[in-house]
C-alpha cells in the first residue's frame, strides 16, 4: 500500500462534513467549495508567506512532556480573558467579510462561539452589523477596530459598540499599511467580487456558493457604510482598502486616546515586542493578542508561539495575554498555555470550517479542537488550565 501523503490524500479527500476531523480536512473541503480567488483571500499571507508557515511550525519545536496519575476524570478548561471566564482556553479571532465565505457569516460564527462559551469577535469589515451581533448573542464578543482617517467613522464604531454592549475593543495595530498579498494579486481578489470572466467562470464552477451569494441577502459591510461605500457598492481590493482608508499616523497617543472614549476592556491586537506589550500595559489596555494578523503583513516577522515567552515574562502579571495564530491542534494551545498565555485565539481554524459547512462546520471544527484540548490535559495530567506551566514543555 502506497502510504505517502499524496496517496492517503486522496484516499481521504473530505467531501462532506462528516469527513472532516482537522483543520486540514476544513481546509481541503474549503478549497472545494470556494471560488479560487475566496478560498485564496483566507488561505493566503504575505509575500513569501514565510510567517504564515512558521506560525503554526513553531509549535512543533517544543514538546510536551506529561504527568500521569494525577486523577483527571474531570478538568477544568476554565480560563478568565478581559473579566469573562471561558469555557475553552480557545478563542475564535474576529476575521473580516466572513458572508463572503459561506451565507451564514458572522451570525453563524456567533452562534458556534456562543455554544462553545468563548469568546469571539466581530471585524469592522464584517458582513453583518453591530447590532445585530450585539442582539444575538449573550457570551463574550469583541469588535476589531480599524482606525479609519475619518475620524467620524471611528466615533460612530466605538458609539454603536458601546450602545450594542460589546464586552471589548480589540485595536488592530499590526495593519498600518497592507501587506502584499500575493495570491490576492494573481487572483484579482476584491471586496464585493468584481464580475469579470474569470471570477465568473470561478463562480460558475460553485454554483453552490454563487447561488447563496447572488440570491441571498446583499453583500454589504454595514459597519462601514453610513461612511463610505468602498468595499461595499465600490469593489476593492483589501490592500487599496486598507492602503487609502486607514489611518498611518496612528500611534501610541491615539490608541490611549481610543481606549479611553470606549472606556471597557480593551486589547491591542498585533502586539509582537516587549517593549510594545509594556507600553499596551501603560496604556491602560487589558489585553494583547500577540499576533501578525495570521503572517497576512510583515512577512518574515516571528511567529506568535516564538516570542510568547519573553511577553509574558515581562507582562504576564499585568495584562492577559492571548496566542494568536497557527493553531490548528489542542496540543498547540497546551503548549501556549504552558509558556504562560492565559488562552490560544485563531482565524483560519473556523473560517475553513465556515466555508466548507457553515455553521454546523464551525460548530464541528470548535468542537474537535474543544476535544483535543480536554483529551489532552487528561493525558498532561493537568486538572486545570493553571496545572500547565513550563515544567510540561522542553525544547529540542
Ligand atoms: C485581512 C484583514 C481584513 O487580513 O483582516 O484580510
Amino acid at each position: 500500500m502506497d502510504f505517502s501523503d499524496k496517496a492517503l490524500g486522496a484516499a481521504f479527500a473530505p467531501r462532506r462534513l462528516g469527513d472532516c476531523h482537522n483543520v486540514a480536512d476544513f481546509r481541503r473541503l474549503a478549497k472545494r467549495r470556494l471560488p479560487g480567488p475566496i478560498f485564496h483571500y483566507i488561505d493566503g499571507a504575505a509575500d513569501d508567506e514565510l510567517t504564515r508557515r512558521r506560525n503554526g511550525s513553531a509549535y512543533d519545536d517544543c514538546d510536551l512532556v506529561p504527568n500521569v496519575l494525577a486523577g483527571v476524570e474531570t478538568v477544568d478548561m476554565r480560563t478568565t480573558v478581559m473579566g469573562k471566564t471561558i469555557a475553552m482556553p480557545l478563542m475564535l479571532s474576529p476575521t473580516a467579510l466572513q458572508r463572503l465565505f459561506h451565507w451564514h457569516g458572522e451570525r453563524g460564527v456567533a452562534r458556534a462561539a456562543e455554544k462553545a462559551g468563548t469568546w469571539f469577535g466581530i471585524s469592522s469589515l464584517a458582513t453583518v452589523s453591530i447590532e445585530e451581533i450585539g442582539g444575538q448573542i449573550s457570551s463574550p464578543k469583541m469588535f476589531q477596530l480599524y482606525v479609519h482617517k475619518d475620524k467620524g467613522l471611528n466615533r460612530s464604531m466605538i458609539e454603536r459598540c458601546k450602545a450594542a454592549k460589546f464586552d471589548a475593543i480589540a485595536l488592530t495595530v499590526d495593519t498600518i499599511v497592507s501587506g502584499r498579498r500575493e495570491r490576492c494579486q494573481r487572483t484579482g481578489f476584491t471586496s464585493p467580487p468584481r464580475l469579470t470572466l474569470a471570477s465568473m467562470a470561478s463562480f460558475a464552477m460553485h454554483p453552490a456558493w454563487a447561488a447563496n451569494y447572488f440570491l441571498r441577502e446583499k453583500f454589504e459591510l454595514p459597519n462601514l457604510n453610513s461612511h463610505v461605500s468602498e468595499g461595499t457598492n465600490i469593489a476593492l481590493s483589501v490592500a487599496d482598502y486598507f492602503n487609502t482608508m486607514l489611518d498611518q499616523s496612528m500611534d501610541w497617543k491615539a490608541a490611549e486616546a481610543i481606549r479611553a472614549e470606549w472606556g471597557g476592556e480593551f486589547c491591542l491586537k498585533g502586539v509582537m515586542s516587549v517593549a510594545d506589550a509594556r507600553r499596551a500595559v501603560d496604556i491602560g489596555a487589558t489585553a494583547i493578542m500577540v499576533s501578525n494578523h495570521g503572517g497576512r503583513q510583515l512577512d518574515g516577522s516571528r511567529a506568535p508561539f516564538d516570542q510568547l515567552a519573553e511577553i509574558v515574562d515581562a507582562v504576564g502579571d499585568k495584562i492577559d495575554v492571548i496566542c494568536d495564530g497557527g493553531v490548528t491542534r489542542g496540543s498547540h494551545v497546551l503548549k501556549a498555555l504552558s509558556v504562560g498565555a492565559k488562552a490560544c485565539s485563531g482565524g483560519r481554524l473556523y473560517l475553513y470550517a465556515l466555508a466548507a459547512a457553515g455553521q454546523a462546520g464551525v460548530e464541528r471544527s470548535v468542537g474537535n479542537l474543544r476535544d483535543e484540548i480536554e483529551r489532552g490535559m487528561k493525558l498532561m495530567g493537568a486538572k486545570s488550565v493553571g496545572d500547565l506551566t513550563r515544567e510540561n514543555l522542553r525544547w529540542r
